[in-house]
């Protein structure tokens, strides 16, 4: 028995920011910013909270599943700018949707929150300890982005995406998941500095700060070894996948990641153009687009990756 995907759904906010819009804050062109990371446009939540936008998400799934929201026995919600400390996020989702029955948390693993969530659903699933699961990506880093840095805002945009997925013969082959603690400090975001009366100041939030060519050599180099890794362990040809879909951080990098692997880029689906790196979000995102497309067949053979702040990267291998 493994975890299959049976319904994906996504929801992004209709407000459209597009880079000349944010050549008019900060220092920055259109040229510059589609040529270093294939980013045309992204969407910010102005009305919309992470719950909101993961509910939505989660609804389309459950819609497009044929799953009553009561059969839900686990909400795993891969985020890194939940609305609360607590209550979690996931709580947040079972309380809009009606999951009455699930146990809710959140899996804090940046960009690859999806992908560690989806795997962690699969460990659950795989004991016999759960049978159907909702499983999200949602971020709005535009909460937590410094507006004024044009190194970092203007590559990211808010969005959800979700699967639902459920015991079955045919699904995920593979998974590993990896992280890098001593590292962490190249991509950080939403430090809490202590704040008491001991100390007589308030707590402060800290905006993302990234080494950005740290970042971008982390990523060329982990995504190809923990795909090679994930497709060894199912003794899967590279040839035998039909979509490589990736963290939409960058086309550069995906382009970069295609080049290592002696894979031809047409088999790495993109959209970052549309929405900018969503985080969390970005690998369902891009599933839901697909599959809405009718991209998957049955028996075709997708690699999910993703790879961001900890730091943390990883691979799911299944079969659709
Ligand atoms: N517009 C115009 N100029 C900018 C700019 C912007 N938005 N952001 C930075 N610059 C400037 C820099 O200040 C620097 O100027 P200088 O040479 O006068 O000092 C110059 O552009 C080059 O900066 P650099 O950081 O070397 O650019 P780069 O080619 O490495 O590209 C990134 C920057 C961020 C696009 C690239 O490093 C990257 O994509 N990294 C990965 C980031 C990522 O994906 N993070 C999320 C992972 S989950």
């Amino acid at each position: 028995m493994t975890t299959r995907i049976i319904g994906t759904g996504s929801y992004v906010p209709d407000q459209i920011v597009t880079n000349d819009d944010l050549a008019k804050i900060v220092e920055t062109s259109d040229e510059w910013i589609r040529s270093r990371t294939g980013i045309g446009e992204r969407r910010i939540a102005t009305a919309d909270s992470t719950s909101d936008m993961a509910a939505k998400a989660a609804q389309a799934a459950l819609d497009q599943a044929g799953v009553r929201a009561e059969e839900i026995d686990l909400i795993l919600l891969g985020t890194s700018s939940p609305d609360h400390c607590f209550p979690n996020g996931a709580c947040e989702i079972q309380a809009h949707i009606g999951a009455v029955n699930a146990a809710c948390f959140d899996i804090s693993a940046a960009c690859t929150g999806y992908v560690f969530a989806l795997n962690t659903a699969h460990a659950f699933i795989s004991t016999g300890m759960y049978r159907t699961a909702l499983v999200i990506g949602a971020d709005v880093l535009s909460k937590l982005v410094d507006w004024g840095d044009r190194g970092t805002c203007v590559l990211f945009g808010d969005g959800a995406g979700a699967t639902v997925v459920r015991a079955d013969e045919r699904g995920i082959l593979g998974m590993n998941m990896h992280s890098e603690g001593a590292k962490g400090g190249v991509l950080t975001c939403g430090s809490r500095s202590n704040g008491n009366f001991l100390l007589g100041k308030k707590p402060e939030l800290g905006y993302m700060s990234m080494d950005g060519q740290e970042v971008f050599k982390f990523a060329v180099k982990k995504v190809p070894e923990c795909i090679t890794e994930v497709l060894a362990s199912t003794g899967t040809p590279k040839e035998d996948i039909t979509y490589f879909v990736i963290h939409q951080a960058n086309y550069r990098i995906i382009e970069s990641i295609a080049k290592r692997m002696k894979i031809d880029p047409a088999r790495f689906p993109v959209n970052m153009e549309h929405y900018g790196n969503t985080s969390a979000a970005s690998v369902p995102i891009l599933l839901d687009e697909m599959n809405r497309e009718g991209k998957f067949k049955p028996g075709d053979k997708i690699v999910l990756s993703g790879f961001g702040g900890g730091l943390t990267w990883g691979a799911t291998l299944l079969e659709w």
